[in-house]
């Protein structure tokens, strides 16, 4: 009987000290040091949040977005049929992230406006990465993160006319991979110059690790394609004001223009199309599963591009990233 008591007090002991590991661990993450800098607030939030910026003083990514919500968006991308199983995970995501919120990604304008943009950004890469057409089990809108590669390329998509600035190494092949795909040489050299991942001369990186996947995806959303346009993440959280000629065009500070500026006239400008149909489908998805209200997406008028001018026509030379 002693022993037996003696053997639970040890186990509530040893219980006791892992929750307390667990807790200082949680406590040294969530740290927050505070500064002011030429009189702004500026935080910096454990590995999370890294350097000082006024972002890093509002709740991070994982906090508004757990574990759990992240498996519930993508339940079926570890599923046998699936073409990517186990490569992309919650921390994959979280890692890559990092490099970006003390710049505002997912840590803009409160928690409601930072989980529509983590909703939005997801929605992108899950219409991408999807399987989803024809499938019977979950509907077509589980089927997120199903692929990290395309399946069967026809060709190596490699461009002689960046051969000065991105020239493709020999051998490789820049077919579309990643969480937002990336397809031909020039792609994949910005994508490499904007992580510092050198996915020139090794873009397999992008199928092998899923945290530099997230990473060259991420940097997309936050990056313009062109100098003078703005990026998907300015578009979405609202720091961007259009101009004169983008309202005649119709691209407002919304969902829609986020398709746009991404895509181009692959998606908009075309009417009620599938391709674009598909990404806002997914989007509301998401908000659904993370407890957003419908109301909170805004009018069909702010989710679809189907009306807009495309900001990069596919007549105007290489600028799309993918289709
Ligand atoms: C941080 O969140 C608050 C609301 O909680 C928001 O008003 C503020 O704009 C956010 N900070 C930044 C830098 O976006
Ligand atoms: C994946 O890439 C990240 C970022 O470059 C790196 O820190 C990590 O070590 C890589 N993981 C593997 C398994 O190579
Ligand atoms: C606005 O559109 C007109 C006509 O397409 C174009 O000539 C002009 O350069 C545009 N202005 C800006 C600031 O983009």
């Amino acid at each position: 009987m002693a022993d037996f008591s003696k053997a639970i007090a040890l186990i509530l002991m040893v219980v006791l000290v892992a929750n307390l590991a667990l807790m200082a661990d949680a406590d040294d993450d969530k740290e927050i040091r505070v500064r002011t800098h030429k009189g702004k607030k500026e935080c910096i939030q454990g590995w999370e949040c890294s350097w000082w910026s006024r972002y890093c003083c509002n709740q991070t990514i994982s906090d508004v977005l757990a574990v759990y919500q992240f498996e519930n968006l993508f339940s079926k991308r570890n599923s046998p049929i699936a073409h990517a199983v186990g490569f992309w995970d919650y921390r994959s995501f979280i890692l890559a992230a990092a490099m970006y919120e003390p710049l505002g990604f997912g840590t803009t304008g409160g928690k409601l406006m930072q989980m529509k943009e983590v909703a939005a950004f997801l929605a992108h890469v899950g219409a991408k990465t999807s399987c989803g057409d024809g499938v019977i089990t979950g509907g077509p809108l589980a089927w997120g993160l199903c692929f990290n590669k395309e399946m069967s390329p026809m060709q190596d998509y490699c461009d002689d006319f960046y051969k000065y600035m991105y020239p493709c190494a020999p051998g490789a092949s820049y077919y579309g991979r990643g969480a937002l795909p990336i397809y031909w040489n020039y792609n994949y050299g910005a994508a490499g110059d904007g992580i510092k991942v050198d996915l020139l001369h090794h873009p397999e990186y992008l199928e092998q690790n899923a945290t530099i996947a997230f990473q060259a995806a991420i940097w997309r959303w936050m990056t313009p394609i062109k100098k003078y346009q703005p990026s998907a993440h300015d578009i979405f959280v609202g720091n961007w004001k259009p101009t004169k000629n983008d309202t005649l065009a119709k691209r407002g500070p919304t969902f829609g223009t986020t398709m746009n500026v991404l895509y181009g006239e692959y998606t908009c400008g075309q009417g009620d199309i599938n391709p674009m149909n598909t990404i806002i489908s997914h989007y509301l998805y998401y908000l659904d599963l993370l407890g957003i209200e419908r109301e909170q997406a805004g009018p069909n008028e702010e989710l679809s591009c189907a009306e807009q001018e495309a900001f990069n026509p596919a007549s105007s030379p290489k600028t799309a990233t993918s289709s």
